[in-house]
């Protein structure tokens, strides 16, 4: 027998306002129907004046709590994956601590940026597996509304605001990839490529929190060519192939790369998680998210092979494949 990380609930939150495609063309030389076609969003939520990361991440940790029957006292570990946390310090996982009414245990953010909640899934099942941890929330929270050139066509249609949140448990498994839970974890990084994809501001820099700057076109080479490489290295990892997989479920930057990911993995669309055109990139949050809401759809069910993968700034990605 060996331990396994098993989802145990699932939940999200996303912030009530909501703005479509065609509101940019007020303000900005773009269309609804070039930002559909080039990348399958058709709206996004923003978070309200003053509504934080923080706030958004304690919204989704309540719904993945109930969905679990647990308590927030019940939970040993957080961890918190965003690239936009209220403050410098104190970490958000702490302030979601705080926020749920829980004083045990322990609680720190993971910054991979729109990579971030698949590098925090391996995160938390390596404190699973480790025994440091029995119950984890893990939850991508971000408001990328925040860092936007409003003046920038290329990227301030792209991105939206939320947050998503599982809590994992420790289960015994039999080592097969028949258990449920987490089977295999595949991460990279590549520092060189930072200038396709960054933020022009940070605390040791220029003291700002900057603003998202991308070279759209480089971003969606890699995207296509390094998701369904790493995608398929988990699944081998796994000891499964493209066969097995029940649902992808991928970052959701563009329908585009989703859809070129998924012909690379001879997976057919009806077996992919698709909430870009509801929610655009939220970043750490759109896996998280299109968990909840593939669980809400009916989509994902107990016992599927679900497939993870995500890449974002840095360059940082990687796939996470578990039975869910
Ligand atoms: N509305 C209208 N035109 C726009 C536009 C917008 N919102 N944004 C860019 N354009 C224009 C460009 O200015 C360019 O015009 P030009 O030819 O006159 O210079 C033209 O559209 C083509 O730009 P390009 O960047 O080549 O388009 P694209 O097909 O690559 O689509 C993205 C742009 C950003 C949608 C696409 O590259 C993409 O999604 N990349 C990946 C981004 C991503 O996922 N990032 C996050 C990873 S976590």
């Amino acid at each position: 027998m060996i331990k396994r990380a098993v989802v145990r609930g699932v939940g999200h939150y996303l912030p009530e306002r909501v703005v479509e495609n065609a509101e940019f063309e007020a303000s900005l030389d773009t269309t609804d129907e070039w930002i559909r076609t080039r990348t399958g969003i058709e709206r996004r939520h923003f978070a309200a004046e003053g509504e934080t990361t923080s706030q958004l991440a304690v919204k989704a940790a309540q719904a993945a709590l109930a969905d679990a029957g647990l308590a927030a006292t019940d939970i040993d570990a957080i961890v918190v994956a965003t690239s936009t946390p209220d403050f410098t310090f104190p970490s958000v996982a702490t302030m979601v601590q705080a926020g749920l009414g829980s004083t045990t245990g322990f609680a720190y953010d993971v910054q991979a940026v729109c990579a971030g909640f698949v590098f925090a899934l391996a995160n938390a099942n390596g404190l699973i597996l480790s025994g440091q941890a029995t119950r984890v929330l893990v939850i991508g929270a971000e408001t990328f509304s925040r860092i936007m050139d409003w003046t920038d066509r290329g990227t301030c249609v792209l991105f939206g605001d939320g947050a998503g949140a599982l809590v994992l448990e420790a289960a015994e498994g039999s080592g097969t990839a028949g258990d449920r839970g987490i089977l295999s974890v595949d991460l990279h990084s590549d520092g060189r490529y930072r200038e396709i994809l960054y933020v022009d501001g940070g605390v040791s820099s220029n003291g700002q929190a900057g603003h998202l700057r991308m070279q759209g076109n480089a971003v969606f080479k890699h995207a296509v060519q390094k998701l369904a490489e790493t995608a398929h290295t988990a699944l081998d990892k796994a000891g499964l192939d493209g066969g097995a997989v029940d649902w992808i479920v991928p970052h959701q930057a563009n329908l585009r790369i989703i859809t070129a990911t998924a012909e690379r993995m001879n997976v057919p669309m009806e077996r992919v998680v698709v909430t870009v055109q509801d929610h655009g990139n939220t970043s750490a949050a759109s896996i998280p998210l299109a968990l909840s809401v593939g669980t809400a759809r009916g989509q994902i069910k107990q016992g599927d092979v679900v497939v993870t993968e995500a890449i974002g700034g840095g360059l940082a990605w990687g796939s996470v494949v578990l039975r869910w």
